[in-house]
């Protein structure tokens, strides 16, 4: 980034940037895959990517969430039916001839994982919002209400998966596994979560399908400059 024109590196940051290049290839290595082969995920792999995940922070290590992994093929051909169903009653609602390709390109990104060796669903469920708790405890005493910003709205059982599933995803690149974090299949969450017997507490977040990749995914889509997404100050 800009600022290394301007600050000389310490020791501390000299050790940093030798060690910090092999991993930046893994996050470049990672790219969305929706075709994969066959070879079924063994259960070593499993592991890897399960505690992979259990390593990411959470708040107060509360680790509010709950991976159904499923490798079952005929779970996974009922769960991609599900999808396609649904997506096709919507698209029974636009006029014919509107957004067809479009539709079309979606309803594959929605309903791919089903050919995939495994799918991992994360779920997650809603935690109190501790902040509110002590705020509103401390207005319960003798001195005056007190207010103060709370993580409501913030949803830290949303970042604190997401953050897990993003530790699951980078683990199973370096194993040289293929992945695409989708949200398109929840527009059957309802669905998808009885026919992977989740209870009422948990809701899901995202459906990782896991493989080797059968796909050459082309170039990179464009990101954005760091200047269009990044400040420095200082
Ligand atoms: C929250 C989230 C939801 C996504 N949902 C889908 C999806 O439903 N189907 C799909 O094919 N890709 C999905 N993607 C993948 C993005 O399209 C992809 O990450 C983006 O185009 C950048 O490409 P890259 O991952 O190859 O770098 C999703 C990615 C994220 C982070």
């Amino acid at each position: 980034m800009a600022s290394s024109a301007s600050t000389p590196p310490t020791e501390a940051a000299s050790e940093t940037s030798e060690r910090a290049p092999g991993f930046l290839d893994v996050l470049r290595a990672r790219r969305s895959i929706r075709s994969f082969r066959s070879d079924p995920i063994p259960d070593a792999v499993i592991d890897q990517l399960l505690e992979a995940a259990s390593l990411a922070p959470s708040a107060c290590n509360r680790q509010p969430w709950r991976f159904v992994l499923v490798r079952d093929r005929d779970l996974l051909a009922r769960m991609g039916e599900t999808v396609k169903a649904r997506f096709d009653e919507i698209r029974a609602a636009i006029p014919a001839g509107e957004l067809d390709d479009e539709l079309e390109m979606f309803r594959v990104f929605f309903s791919f994982f089903e050919t995939a060796p495994l799918v991992v669903v994360a779920c997650y469920r809603e935690l109190p919002d501790l902040l509110a708790r002590i705020v509103k405890r401390a207005s319960r005493g003798d001195g005056a209400p007190v207010s103060a910003d709370t993580t409501t709205g913030i949803h830290p059982e949303l970042q604190g998966l997401s953050l897990a599933v993003m530790s699951l995803v980078l683990t199973a690149t370096n194993l040289g596994l293929a992945t695409t974090v989708t949200t398109g299949p929840l527009i059957a969450k309802k669905q998808l979560g009885e026919l992977i017997g989740l209870s009422r507490h948990w809701q899901i977040a995202t459906m990782v399908p896991v493989g080797w990749s059968d796909d050459d995914p082309g170039p990179r889509p464009k990101r954005k400059d760091f200047e269009q997404f990044a400040t420095i100050i200082g």
